[in-house]
């Protein structure tokens, strides 16, 4: 896809038809997610996990509705394939957060132009940092929580048409 297009097209996704991404499509999500930019180079200081299966998806579902006001019962939209991005807990700093979101971001990149659906997932990760039973078995390094979940997937309805627009947001020029 042409760039622009990729960006225009990058919207969240929130209904899945649950169907799996292929290997070939994963991978190439992985490969958006090792180009991002991360803090000094420190590609250590970041872990991914990919997510494939039903029972852990859907406790962490649970985990995030049980502890978080307001949180619906299905935060995951039906996604059969959800990666975590996890950093050290201890670097609860704007470092890892940045780096949390630049990989998060080059992967909704890589699936929008490979058409799939995607969602950046904040809520499900922020519940899970403090369950040590769902950190465990996310295989997280010691001492690594999750900070930011992307979800993938094929959409269950087709995207609507955007506009690109350069007036969201405030902006001032200074020249
Ligand atoms: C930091 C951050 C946290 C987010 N957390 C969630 C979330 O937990 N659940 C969700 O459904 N969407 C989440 N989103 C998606 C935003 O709601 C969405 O990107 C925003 O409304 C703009 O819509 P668009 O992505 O379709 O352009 C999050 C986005 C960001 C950047």
């Amino acid at each position: 896809m042409e760039f622009m297009n990729v960006i225009k097209n990058r919207q969240s996704c929130r209904s899945f038809t649950g169907e799996m991404v292929t290997e070939k499509e994963l991978g190439q999500i992985i490969q958006a997610g090792n180009s991002a930019p991360v803090g000094s180079g420190s590609y250590g200081d970041v872990q991914l996990t990919v997510i494939q299966n039903k029972e852990l998806l859907a406790e962490l579902e649970e985990n995030a509705h049980k502890s978080l006001p307001g949180i619906s019962e299905h935060p995951l939209y039906g996604l059969s394939t959800v990666i975590a991005v996890s950093c050290k807990k201890e670097d609860n700093t704007s470092v890892a957060w940045a780096n949390a979101s630049c990989i998060a971001e080059n992967m909704l990149l890589a699936a929008t132009d490979l058409g799939l659906g995607s969602i950046y997932l904040m809520a499900v990760p922020a519940a899970a940092q403090y369950s040590h039973e769902l950190c465990r078995k996310l295989k997280l390094q010691d001492g690594f929580v999750p900070y930011v979940m992307v979800g993938v997937g094929r959409p269950q309805n087709e995207f609507e048409e955007r506009k690109l627009t350069a007036d969201r947001i405030n902006i001032e020029y200074i020249r």
